[in-house]
């Protein structure tokens, strides 16, 4: 079946961030100037998605205003004829063209499980795409949700996006279990949400692109807390090994954790010195910060 939904979990409080997070979503913070979320929702779309589910809570309006019309700033920049300001907005206006945006609300915080549960009845019993927002993955040659979802299509599988981090970093992350590789996926035995490094069945971290079979859903709703006490997807996906196909991808692409407050800053950096027009001036600035 084809994967047409999409679920993007944006309901959590941002406390890394404060207090900029305060009356701001953590998922509007730029990259150089654009909302980390544009840039999940720009490869959903890329990658064939037809409806993005937004699981929001309190102080999150910023998002909805983000993918909605400003008629009021279109006329102002009309006014005076700044046309290339025009067609950025015309590109963010585009997205919502191109995609259903559907909102629904978590309305207690009880963990990414729970968030991706609260999307449910509007998932409607399809295999489902996850994409955390925090992890922004660029690819050219083919987004990474997309290379999720072609690996499903293969094999009617849930679907991981992992990576190998190294063994000091495992313990931030949904580590998984292979039984070894076949056509260049893995085959999942086991899954761990924040092992400490002694117990880490390996080093390949899942990174934030999920494709889930309904049975994932179906464990969702009765999976208790798990690690920091809250409701785990990693837990609810380990339900469903034995039962289910479950495969992870080592996928292609460059990540970024923006996550936390030191790789938002270096998502930044390396964002902002791919851009022309900026490199100019950070190269010689960094030169001169590093003393060089
Ligand atoms: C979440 C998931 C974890 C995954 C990580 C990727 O953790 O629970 O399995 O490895 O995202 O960023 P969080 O970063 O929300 O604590």
């Amino acid at each position: 079946m084809t994967v047409r939904k999409a679920i993007f979990p944006a309901a959590g409080l941002g406390t890394r961030f404060l207090p900029v997070t305060k009356a701001q979503p953590k998922e509007m913070l730029p990259l150089v100037d654009k909302p980390t979320i544009q840039y999940g929702v720009e490869e959903a779309i890329a990658s064939g998605i037809q409806e993005v589910i937004m699981v929001t809570g309190g102080g999150k309006r910023a998002i909805v205003d983000h993918f909605d019309r400003s008629v009021e700033l279109e006329h102002y920049l009309q006014e005076r004829g700044r046309a290339d300001l025009l067609d950025i907005l015309a590109r963010v206006d585009r997205l919502s063209d191109e995609v259903v945006i559907t909102y629904t609300q978590q309305k207690e915080p009880l963990g990414l499980g729970h968030a991706v549960w609260t999307a449910r009845l509007l998932v409607e019993g399809e295999p489902c795409a996850v994409l955390l927002a925090d992890d922004v993955i660029l690819c050219e040659t083919k987004p990474v949700l997309k290379q999720l979802i072609d690996a499903h299509a293969e094999t009617g599988a849930t679907v991981l996006a992992v990576r190998k981090v190294p063994p000091s970093q495992v313990s931030r992350y949904g580590i998984i279990a292979t039984n070894g590789s076949r056509n260049g996926l893995h085959e999942v035995t086991d899954v761990v949400e924040k092992p400490i490094e002694a117990d880490a069945p390996s080093d390949l971290a899942m990174l934030g692109r999920y494709v889930l079979a309904p049975a994932v859903f179906e464990e969702l709703g009765h999976t208790d807390p798990g690690a920091g006490k809250e409701i785990q997807l990693t837990d609810a996906i380990k339900r469903t090994i034995g039962r289910h196909h479950v495969v992870a991808l080592e996928f292609e692409g460059d990540y970024y954790d923006t996550g936390t407050v030191p790789g938002y800053l270096r998502a930044n950096l390396m964002m902002a010195m791919k851009r022309e027009e900026l490199r100019g001036e950070l190269a010689p600035l960094l030169r001169e910060l590093l003393g060089d």
